[in-house]
């Protein structure tokens, strides 16, 4: 079984690319009721539970930290737990992370693989999308990677296989909790004057975290991901998060 969270499209890029790979169709999205309800059984038995999803600051994202500790999940008992994270450089400790919260599942933990990915972090200072060209040779050198990344889950692979980057623990330890305390908050969003009000970022948030008002413009709420996939998606550039967006670049992945 493969589960995947995504924001802008590469988690779900490789998860279905791994899902191909691996011969393995039981391939589920982590978004919606099933986010809130934590409910949730393999189509058939299997032996191996694949978890992709994006770094969030060296970190695993909340959204899914509290999946995993939550879930009610069946069908996999004597499955094995790999981890295929997407990252726009490197990812930290991440790894670690994931270990932990499966092992205090009382989860095998097997592999843990990272792949580079276009970046999608845009909301501070100094963070924008990369340039197409980048953009694109990440996405040419993803397919052999999960090429690689398959066959290290055939084989039962038990090891780290990450880019953890310079100053991993520093990342991962002190930044990514303080990320996570103060800088994860949807308050920053809005829409400015070029909304046409066609409710495509209420529609498409996997968190259902935006209503759509009398005006046709959106609302954020407070159960938000900061996946990103609103300001991404918008196709008149119109949502932006405080001041930190102005003039930055958008990225979904097309795949
Ligand atoms: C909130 C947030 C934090 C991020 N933090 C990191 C990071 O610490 N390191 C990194 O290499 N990429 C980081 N990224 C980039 C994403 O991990 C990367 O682009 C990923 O492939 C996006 O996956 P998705 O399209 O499935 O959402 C971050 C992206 C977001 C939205
Ligand atoms: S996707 Fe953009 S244009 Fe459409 S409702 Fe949302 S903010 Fe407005
Ligand atoms: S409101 Fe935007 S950033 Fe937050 S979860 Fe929804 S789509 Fe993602």
């Amino acid at each position: 079984m493969i589960l995947y969270f995504t924001g802008t499209g590469n988690s779900r890029d490789i998860a279905t690319r791994l899902s191909e790979a691996l011969a393995d169709n039981d391939i589920v999205e982590l978004s919606g009721s099933l986010l809130r309800d934590k409910e949730l059984k393999a189509a058939q038995p299997c032996r191996a539970v694949v978890w992709v999803f994006p770094v969030y600051s060296w970190g695993v994202p909340p959204v899914v930290t509290d999946f995993i500790k939550d879930v009610r999940l069946t069908g996999t008992l004597a499955a094995a737990h790999h981890l295929v994270a997407t990252c726009g450089d490197d990812a930290g400790l991440t790894a670690r992370q994931w270990r932990r919260l499966i092992r205090r599942r009382g989860w095998t933990s097997a592999s843990a693989s990272t792949v580079i990915m276009p970046n999608t972090y845009t909301l501070m200072k100094g963070f924008d999308v990369d340039p197409d060209e980048l953009a694109d040779e990440k996405l040419m050198a993803s397919r052999p990677r999960v090429a690689e990344i398959a066959r290290r889950i055939k084989d039962n692979a038990v090891d780290d296989d990450v880019t953890k980057g310079r100053f991993a623990w520093f990342k991962s330890n002190i930044i990514y909790p303080w990320f996570k305390r103060f800088a994860m908050s949807p308050k920053p969003f809005h829409a400015t004057d070029s909304c046409t009000g066609c409710g495509l970022c209420a529609r498409r948030c996997p968190l259902g975290n935006i209503t759509m008002n009398d005006d046709r413009r959106p609302c954020w709420g407070n159960d938000c991901a900061l996946c990103l996939r609103c300001y991404h998606t918008c196709p008149t550039a119109a949502v932006q998060y405080g001041k930190a967006t102005r003039g930055k670049g958008r990225f979904l992945n097309k795949n």
